[in-house]
């Protein structure tokens, strides 16, 4: 049995303040949670902060990205070695990283190849825009994603991998996938390329998390598909209630 995941991506939001008071709040309302792994992504100035705050219960925390060497002249960048101690998660490849600050397939890979070389966990977002949806073109275009970000890694490797699949523009518009559909692109280009790369059982481990408007009121419908794990979750985690309100929904 896969454990769902909850995660929240808080984006370029919350000062070290408010990123240590939401993870206290989370910390006393869904702390001891145990049926659903419950992950917090603040941003790099907040981590050790939010870190600090869940020490001693049940949440994990994840950074937002990373940089796939352990140190050099890379200015404005984080090394996997500068997490150590921090968190047990990154995300790579989302949508806002590929589309405004030229994040590829191939630094996704570079980075997770690194990611789990340091013990951290890699959050892998892949999704379609919009002109590809309406297209028909999603189901190959994510193929490709995937095929790029798992080049190279171990059956092993990949088996404790997760990726999360969003949808372009169902982030941050309120919109939100069709579960069914997301469902399908799930089985087909996600674990179904994960098994033709790695094997069936590989493919049947790896944890899948939706992203794009999730919301209190649509998280069950996505959670009661089979191929769907858990969530990535913006807007929605940036406030205590709604996101424990999605922790416990994932719970049931
Ligand atoms: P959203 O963001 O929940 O605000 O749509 C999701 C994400 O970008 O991970």
């Amino acid at each position: 049995m896969r454990k769902p995941i909850m995660a929240g991506n808080w984006k370029m939001h919350k000062t070290i303040p408010e990123a240590s008071a939401l993870a206290a709040a989370l910390k006393s309302a869904v702390g001891d949670e145990t049926a659903v792994e419950v992950v917090l992504c603040p941003s790099f100035t907040a981590l050790a902060a939010v870190a600090d705050a869940v020490r001693g219960s049940n949440i994990s925390v994840g950074a937002q990205d990373m940089h796939w060497e352990e140190q050099g002249a890379f200015t404005g960048e984080v090394s996997p070695l500068m997490l150590d101690g921090l968190c047990q998660y990154v995300i790579f490849g989302h949508s806002e990283r590929r589309e405004y600050f030229g994040e590829t397939d191939e630094t996704v890979n570079k980075k997770a190849k690194s990611a789990l070389a340091h013990g951290l966990i890699p959050i892998i977002c892949c999704g379609e825009n919009l002109a590809q949806n309406e297209a028909g073109e999603t189901e190959a275009f994510v193929s490709g994603q995937i095929r790029g970000a798992l080049a190279g890694l171990s059956a092993a490797q990949v088996a404790g991998l997760v990726i999360a699949y969003e949808p372009i523009w169902a982030i941050g518009t309120g919109k939100t996938a069709e579960p069914a559909a997301v469902n399908s692109i799930i089985g087909l280009s996600i674990r179904g390329v994960i098994a033709d790369m790695f094997g069936e059982e590989t493919a049947q481990s790896v944890r899948v998390l939706y992203g794009g408007s999730v919301k209190p009121g649509n998280v069950d419908s996505f959670m009661v598909q089979p191929e769907i794990d858990g969530g990535l979750v913006g807007g929605a985690s940036l406030n205590a209630e709604s996101f424990a309100a999605l922790v416990n929904s994932a719970a049931k």
